[in-house]
């Protein structure tokens, strides 16, 4: 079976940074490029992170496009506390040596997917601003893209930046609005999801008994991040939200989807940037996006080890 042409846009950040090996150990899908985005971190510490990463895991052929490094509209909101101030968590890898893309992640994006109309999977797994600006740069290529999967919103789910609020859309809830309403083929993988992918100390070192540096990265990564999600959220492990998107484009039959009109609130007020769904067809406007409600979360877990050790037995020490 031909492998997904994918680009990922992202914000790395440690689950990023697993998404991203997730991607690369995954015969399924061929990363044609990542586009880097403010988040997590800056949009420069990301693209360095995003570089080291790829070298990391043998794969620095793959173009890292940088972009925006701030919302369209609102104040910029990085989240050091969860990912630290490198992005990576306690994870220390060495300063990259490939070069970043000459182009903007926003052109990037245009030419990536206008070279290849309708063949071009987007996985957004960060703040939507490169995309929403490259839409309105360019709407040609919103024909173009093959379908898009954007990690983000929290539905049924409480928020996890405001009691409403998911980050990514609560970051830049205006490009959210542009993306949810462009008409683009859209999955949404909200929190309603992600927190049931818990990855537990268990599992990390379940990977450690692999000798390779890509469980030790892994380990450095998430133990911050494990002790974010104690320390704010008394969950014993840290969900892992982007790794989950990704692997729907492989194992769609993971999650439980429903087709609904979704929005986000750009009022202003306390449920700014609040990802809602009209369940009960009230708005009349049709379904803009599928949504992903279920998941079997222990499933996805197991699937992500098991990915990862074949990963990590490929670059051993
Ligand atoms: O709310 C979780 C999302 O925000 C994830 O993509 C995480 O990496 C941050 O970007
Ligand atoms: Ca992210």
């Amino acid at each position: 079976m031909a492998s997904r042409r994918i680009l990922i846009d992202t914000d790395p950040g440690i689950d990023d940074a697993l998404a991203i090996l997730l991607a690369l150990a995954s015969p399924e899908v061929q990363v044609e490029g990542l586009t880097v985005v403010h988040g997590n971190c800056s949009s420069w510490q990301g693209a360095q992170n995003a570089l080291a990463v790829l070298e990391l895991a043998h794969a620095a052929e793959i173009p890292v496009a940088v972009g925006c490094d701030r919302p369209l509209v609102q104040p910029s909101l990085l989240a050091p506390e969860t990912h630290g101030e490198s992005g990576l968590g306690y994870a220390r890898l060495l300063a990259p040596a490939t070069p970043l893309h000459p182009m903007h992640a926003v052109d990037f994006l245009i030419e990536r997917l206008l070279a290849a109309p309708g063949e071009i999977t987007l996985v957004c797994i960060g703040p939507l601003t490169n995309l929403a600006l490259a839409m309105r740069r360019e709407p040609r290529i919103i024909p173009a893209i093959a379908e898009l999967i954007i990690m983000g919103g929290a539905i049924r789910h409480q928020g996890n930046t405001t009691p409403l609020a998911e980050f990514n859309v609560y970051v830049d809830p205006h490009a959210a609005h542009i993306v949810y309403h462009s008409g683009v083929p859209l999955t949404l993988v909200p929190l309603d999801v992600t927190y049931q992918c818990i990855l537990t100390p268990g599992d990390v070192a379940r990977l450690l008994k692999i000798a390779s540096p890509i469980p030790r990265f892994i380990a450095d990564a998430t133990r911050f991040y494990m002790e974010f999600h104690d320390a704010y959220q008394k969950i014993e492990g840290c969900v892992i939200n982007d790794p989950l998107a990704l692997a729907l484009l492989f194992a769609p039959e993971l999650c439980v989807y429903e087709e609904h009109f979704v929005d986000v609130d750009i009022q202003g007020g306390v449920s700014m940037g609040k990802t809602f769904a009209d369940f009960y067809r009230m708005t009349g406007n049709p379904p803009n996006m599928k949504v992903a409600l279920g998941v079997r979360g222990r499933d996805f877990i197991e699937l992500f080890i098991e990915r990862m050790e074949q990963l990590s037995r490929k670059i051993a020490d």
